[in-house]
């Protein structure tokens, strides 16, 4: 890998474009602090130097907010046709700490949780319209602003507030609609966490509040009621928060927050929050300097040792990185990716396969939605090679592709960072689901001319000749419009580099794997060919590669077998019920068996299999089936003596033989 510093260079250049153009999912999003972030701030709002958002100090009439940039798109559904619009369900959690000046008095006025039409609430008040409304626009209906509002300052700040510290809900008012007393005091400077979820079919918002950070929701909201947004809100909507003092003043903090559109707003996770600054009690007396001496003794030694338990696994925990890893523009930091995985917890595995395990992950910075597959590779020989064909194959980008994001390296471990999608893969479709669901002839056609253009990218439009060596169905990735996205390219070669080189391993999967390659273990757009041929039979067929029915060894025996008798049609997927395109089905069955030719060359390139997809090209009437068929060789035989211990099998989810069909079920292919 001479050049890769050439590459990577190159690509640095190509990754900022990139990551510059890249749609962020702005439909959730978490931070753990805000340091380094930009939110849309103004008034006396500040991120404090260890990443608090500070939205007021203790200083009299401020008015601070602090709201995410950018608006949350399809939050709202307009009707035009009916002048009425939807408000989507959504869900948000943040922590928050309030510190008023004066311990004993309390503080004031507290501060709220608001959707706007803008990021600016301009010309707001301080003191009771907590920075969301004035004199003059307080219940005006063209206000389009809800906010749930954490209130310090009761009956005598007016506005029906009963009590000097409760919650409410705000629509276009401060006057609420709703409000309890808070079960907490929320004036004493200790993190509380809050969750506001609303339910947009409904038409219901809950409002619950916890002062155990650690615990779970509590079960029992504080606030619960009926209440419809889609009266109140209109488009852009911006999501933030908004606080005041008066005549009474308090510090009013943000530790964290979520958000979420259509979905349950990611749990903060309160060790990677910032810490309040602590109140310093004016009371302690002298007479208790004398009796806490001994135990200060105690408590610095303590904390000493502590200090020193932290060091040591923060220095556990750091990244030891080689020279070369620094300037790979596709590293992720391994503690992002351990966040975003919530500690590779097994509650987010979503597919274990041949490769490693992949989990789900939400990255913690951008909200972004990722899968991280975690490889297991015992030895740490050949993974900078490999690294530097990662750092190019990041590169590749086209829309039947699932994107290689990034990867990570931490000891033994090697961890690769792809697009998240959302379906899960095509053998479950096709294979696997047991219900009545039918993938129907339009989306399967769809599917494979999708990989098959994927495949022409990889193996001849591309900078580079990249050969994908794993394709097969569960290595196809289905996204929300049901395209196939194919997964896992060069991921194979991971096994090359470090390997004894007297030992040929074969890398694919029973069935997908051509007979020169089991023979002389080398990979070549002719075996990506073959696989493809495969890969074309499995989803006309519904079945798998290996053991698709009684008396016949493979899927390709006995669709040669049916095309050799004249009925090859016999052999489409019962499921489909006779509604596909015979034309397309003959067209996919032929193919597949071209592809799947026993004689490389006479397999077609990508190209020609895309013109012939496409109607481009008539295929061919002759030299479909290889000649070893026609003079009685079956699969077997051209199998020969393939010692199977050299096999590697990538994934069992093809070969039920060899183990069962249920723990692969979910194989991600990522
Ligand atoms: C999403 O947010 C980013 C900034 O966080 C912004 O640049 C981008 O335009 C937003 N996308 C949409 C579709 O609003
Ligand atoms: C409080 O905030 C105001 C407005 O941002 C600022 O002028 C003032 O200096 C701050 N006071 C303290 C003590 O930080
Ligand atoms: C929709 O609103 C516009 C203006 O607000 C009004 O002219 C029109 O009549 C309304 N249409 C319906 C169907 O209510
Ligand atoms: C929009 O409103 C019209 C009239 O009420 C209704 O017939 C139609 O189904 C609505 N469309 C959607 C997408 O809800
Ligand atoms: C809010 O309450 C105050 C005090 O009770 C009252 O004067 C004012 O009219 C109310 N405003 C609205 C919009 O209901
Ligand atoms: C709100 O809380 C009630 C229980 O009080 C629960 O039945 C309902 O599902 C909750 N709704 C949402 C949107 O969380
Ligand atoms: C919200 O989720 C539901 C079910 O998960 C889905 O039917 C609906 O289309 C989603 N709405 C939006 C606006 O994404």
């Amino acid at each position: 890998m001479a050049s890769s510093t050439v590459i990577i260079q190159a690509f640095l250049v190509l990754f900022l474009a990139y990551v510059g153009n890249s749609q962020k999912n702005n439909d959730s999003f978490i931070f753990h602090g805000f340091k380094g972030d930009s939110l849309c701030m103004d008034g006396s709002s500040i991120i404090t130097s260890n990443g608090l958002l500070q939205l007021t100090n203790q200083t009299g009439y401020l008015v601070g907010h602090g709201f995410y940039p950018s608006p949350i798109i399809n939050m709202l559904t307009q009707n035009y046709s009916s002048n009425t619009s939807t408000v989507s369900s959504f869900s948000t959690s943040f922590v928050f700490g309030i510190i008023p000046s004066d311990i004993k008095k309390g503080g004031g006025h507290g501060f709220a949780f608001a959707i706007s039409p803008a990021s600016k609430l301009s010309g707001s008040s301080a003191s009771h319209f907590l920075g969301l409304f004035n004199d003059a626009s307080n219940g005006n209906p063209m206000n389009h602003v809800f906010a749930v509002e954490f209130d310090t300052v009761g009956a005598a700040g007016g506005f029906g507030d009963h009590d000097s510290n409760h919650v409410g809900i705000d629509v276009n008012t401060v006057n609420s609609s709703y409000q309890q007393p808070a079960p907490i005091n929320m004036e004493e400077g200790r993190p509380i966490k809050v969750w506001i979820e609303y339910d947009g079919v409904r038409k219901f918002i809950n409002v619950t509040l916890s002062d155990q950070l650690d615990e779970p929701r509590p079960s029992t909201p504080l606030i619960s009621e009926e209440l419809d947004l889609s009266k109140t809100l209109i488009d852009p909507i911006y999501v933030g928060f908004s606080a005041s003092t008066g005549k009474l003043a308090s510090s009013h903090y943000i530790l964290g927050w979520s958000f979420r559109l259509n979905g349950t707003a990611q749990e903060i996770e309160s060790s990677l929050l910032p810490s309040l600054p602590t109140i310093e009690s004016p009371g302690s007396s002298k007479k208790h300097a004398a009796f806490s001496l001994i135990p200060a003794t105690f408590l610095v030694v303590a904390l000493v040792a502590l200090f020193y338990m932290y060091r040591m696994r923060k220095k556990r925990q750091e990244e030891i990185l080689e020279d070369w890893e620094l300037d790979c523009p596709h590293r992720f930091r391994y503690k992002d990716l351990h966040i975003a995985t919530k500690g590779f917890n097994a509650s987010e595995v979503i597919g274990i396969g041949g490769f490693g395990t992949v989990y789900k992950g939400v990255l913690p910075k951008t909200g972004e939605q990722i899968a991280v597959k975690r490889i297991l590779h015992g030895s740490r020989q050949g993974v900078r090679e490999f690294v530097a064909e990662i750092e190019s194959l990041g590169k590749l980008r086209h829309k039947n592709l699932v994107h290689l994001l990034g990867w990570c390296k931490r000891n033994e471990d090697l961890l690769l960072v792809y697009d998240f999608i959302p379906n899960g893969s095509l053998d479950l479709f096709l294979l696997i689901r047991k219900d009545n669901f039918v993938l129907n002839w339009e989306k399967r056609f769809k599917i494979v001319r999708g990989i098959a253009s994927a495949l022409l990218y990889l193996h001849q439009d591309w900078e580079q000749v990249v050969v994908h060596r794993d394709i097969k169905a569960s290595n196809i990735l289905l996204d929300v419009d049901m395209n196939g996205r194919l997964g896992d390219f060069g991921l194979a070669r991971l096994y090359d580099h470090g390997e004894n080189p007297r030992t040929t391993r074969v890398v694919g999967t029973l069935g997908y794997i051509a007979p020169e390659l089991a023979r002389t273990g080398k990979a070549t757009v002719r075996t990506d060919v073959f696989a493809y041929g495969t890969l074309l039979l499995v989803v006309a067929c519904g079945k798998r590669p290996v053991d698709p029915v009684v008396g016949h060894s493979t899927l390709l025996d006995w669709v040669t077998e049916c095309y050799n008798a004249d009925r090859v049609m016999d052999v489409v997927d019962p499921k489909l019920n006779s509604s596909y395109v015979i034309e397309e089905m003959e067209l996919v069955l032929k193919l597949g068996l071209l592809c799947s030719h026993w004689n490389p060359e006479s397999r077609p390139s990508m190209r020609q299999v895309m013109r012939f997809l496409d109607g481009d090209d008539p295929l061919p009437s002759d030299g479909i089936v290889s000649d070893a068929y026609l003079h009685g060789q079956n699969f077997q035989s051209i199998f020969g003596d393939v010692e199977l211990k050299n096999v590697v099998i990538t994934s069992h989810s093809q070969s039920s033989s060899i183990a069962p069909v249920s723990t692969n079920s979910l194989e991600g292919g990522r």
